[in-house]
């Protein structure tokens, strides 16, 4: 069916469709006839999809219905020059078993489905959730605006700032901000408001996982929600700080209640262990989170880089 969708070859189709066909791939669902009609209208010449790769198929028959399910990497017809766009999608095809009036049963498509396929990478997963701006706390996170009213104002990073309300709160208050992330929308909308707001910020789009902290550069590393646990975050951190500097961390805590949890009980205490480090604050919580959720456990965690 699918390769005489490719070569348009309509009296195969007319054949293959259910008079109740949908074609499904996002928007509006097509009928029968509409989708013949783009295909009348379609040029001759190269086939519409040039190469088409299976993986994970199934097939399900019943006694009058069977399913198709299957993921499939095309390769767009009719672009050698440039070499044709690429796609990896899920194909769901439902077909049936119809009579028709001279009691002739023949299996008929009746729903044809694609959908995008393999992994939204994380930059536009959270370019998405911060374009919704939904689902998230618009204030600076408490833990980290009552640590630093004892402190007294220098270079602060912050890790995986997001859409800026803990970076744009440091500078508000005098810090030397610099804010990094994934997320290109979360730095547009960043510095935005930093614009509006007159403020100082300093902006890193990139993967934290490749980024340099430096050595003893920062007097404030801020990890407040940073997505994962991030382990190596926390590492670079330790090198990061300067003598004197502070790490506040916020996120959600695992425990056998809440196994989605990223960090264990004493996990981020242990990593701090030692002389180099003296832990102000491993608190466990009940509370609400600034991210999702009504109430979740939290671990707030701050420690200081010993001089
Ligand atoms: C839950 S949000 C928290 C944002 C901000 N810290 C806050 O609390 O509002 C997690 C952030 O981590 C960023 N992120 C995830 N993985 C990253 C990576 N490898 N490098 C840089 N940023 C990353 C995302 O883009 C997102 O902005």
């Amino acid at each position: 069916m699918l390769l005489a969708f490719d070569h348009a070859d309509i009296p195969a189709l007319e054949a293959a469709w259910s008079d109740r066909m949908l074609h499904f791939e996002g928007g509006k669902p097509s009928t029968r006839a509409e989708e013949l009609e783009g295909l009348k209208k379609r040029k001759a010449g190269p086939p519409y999809i040039a190469t088409r790769t299976w993986s994970d198929e199934s097939v399900q028959i019943g006694t009058d219905d069977a399913l198709f399910i299957g993921k499939a990497t095309e390769v767009q017809g009719g672009n050698d020059s440039h070499g044709g766009y690429r796609y990896v999608g899920w194909y769901v095809l439902q077909w049936a078993r119809e009579t028709s009036p001279d009691r002739q049963s023949a299996w008929k498509l009746r729903l044809w489905t694609w959908q995008k396929g393999g992994q939204a990478s994380v930059r536009d997963s959270w370019n998405e959730i911060f374009r919704n701006n939904v689902g998230f706390e618009k204030e600076p996170n408490r833990l980290l605006v009552e640590v630093i009213q004892g402190l007294k104002p220098g270079t602060a990073l912050d890790l995986a700032m997001g859409q800026g309300r803990n970076a744009l709160h440091l500078a508000a208050r005098g810090w030397k901000t610099t804010g990094i992330d994934i997320s290109d929308e979360g730095i547009r909308i960043a510095r935005e408001e930093a614009a509006k707001r007159k403020l100082t910020l300093t902006t890193v789009n990139a993967n934290i996982d490749d980024w340099d902290f430096g050595t003893e550069k920062w007097d404030l590393i801020a990890m407040i929600y940073p997505g994962d646990a991030h382990i190596p975050w926390i590492e670079k951190s330790k090198k990061g700080l300067k003598a004197g500097g502070t790490f506040v961390l916020e996120y959600f805590a695992a425990d056998p209640d809440h196994p989605d949890g990223s960090y264990l009980p004493g996990q981020l205490a242990k990593l701090f262990e030692g002389r180099a480090f003296t832990i102000l604050r491993d608190d466990l919580v009940d509370d609400r989170p600034d991210w999702a959720m009504d109430k979740a456990r939290l671990v707030r965690f701050v420690a200081r880089k010993n001089r």
